[in-house]
């Protein structure tokens, strides 16, 4: 299969079946992640705190809270980084078995594509073979067809002419915009980033923004994590406020930072809006 982005096929498809509005409900209505009572205890730490979350196809959700608020351990549990406590996690439907080896969850881990904060290149390939990496072991893709997806998300990302570079030799943003191509390169039905940004020079955030920017409008189903709280508010569908394991308050941004319901939204969102430049 040749790379779309994310949630192209459809757009495609809906365009061309002459049946917007059927076609568009269909989409919308397909659940990609949810969670049921999701519970995290680390010892007696109550980390996660009955979570139901759901993320629909094509949804950008932004969740925002203050540091331990748990927010990190959700995304870990639903890529099975971590394990859950209790309840249930289903991705596009299938239960996530968290008994299972890391080698069984393989292939409903990757249907969720996951950046850190931290890059998580392999220090020893160059950009390209970090990229064709897992296509290649986990779906077995012949090499010159990865190769050529390879080029394809660096061409996206803006880093064809780094194909060869090693990781050590990119600057921070350059190193999260690979590490993006390279969660796409499986094709998931969703990416997780958990504070893309954070680790960056202020320099090069924007130009990983502008990458997440671009997969965001292109329909792509992204949770992200986020301290950009400009990010969180002009290009999400959806704020979730996290705090003390539980989510707060959730809904559209403009009235989550306009308006925000609960007082401890109202704190967090005044106290991290003032330090904003
Ligand atoms: N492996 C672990 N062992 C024990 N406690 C942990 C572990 N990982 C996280 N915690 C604790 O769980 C709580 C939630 O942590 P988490 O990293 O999910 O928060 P966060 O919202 O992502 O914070 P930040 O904004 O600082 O990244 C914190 O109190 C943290 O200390
Ligand atoms: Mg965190």
């Amino acid at each position: 299969m040749d790379f779309q982005p994310l949630g192209m096929n459809d757009a495609l498809a809906t365009t061309s079946s002459g049946n917007l509005t059927q076609a568009t409900n269909v989409v919308e209505d397909e659940i990609i992640i949810r969670t049921v009572k999701l519970n995290k205890y680390f010892g007696d730490k109550h980390v996660l705190k009955d979570i139901d979350f759901e993320v629909r196809k094509r949804e950008v959700v932004a969740v925002i809270g203050p540091s331990g608020s748990g927010k990190s351990t959700l995304i870990r549990c639903l890529n099975a980084l971590e394990k859950a406590t209790s309840g249930e996690i289903y991705i596009h439907g299938e239960k996530l078995n968290p008994n299972l080896s890391i080698k069984q969850l393989s292939p409903i881990r990757s249907e969720l594509g996951m950046v850190f904060q931290n890059f998580n290149l392999f220090p020893h390939m160059t950009v390209v073979e970090n990229i064709i990496e897992a296509p290649r072991l986990v779906r077995k893709m012949p090499k010159d067809r990865a190769i050529a997806l390879g080029e394809k998300l660096l061409a996206k990302v803006g880093l064809s002419e780094k194909r060869d570079a090693y990781p050590n030799r990119l600057s921070g943003g350059q190193k999260q915009r690979v590490a993006i191509a390279r969660a796409l390169a499986m094709q998931p039905r969703a990416l997780l980033f958990d504070e893309p940004t954070s680790a960056l020079d202020p320099e090069l955030v924007g130009e990983v923004l502008k990458v997440m920017k671009d997969l965001a409008y292109e329909g792509s189903t992204m949770v992200v994590v986020t301290h950009e709280m400009q990010f969180a508010r002009d290009v999400s569908d959806r704020v979730i406020f996290m705090s003390d394991g539980s989510f707060i308050e959730q809904g559209d941004p403009e009235e989550i930072f306009k308006n925000p319901k609960e007082k401890r939204t109202r704190i967090f969102l005044e106290r991290v809006l003032s330090v904003l430049p």
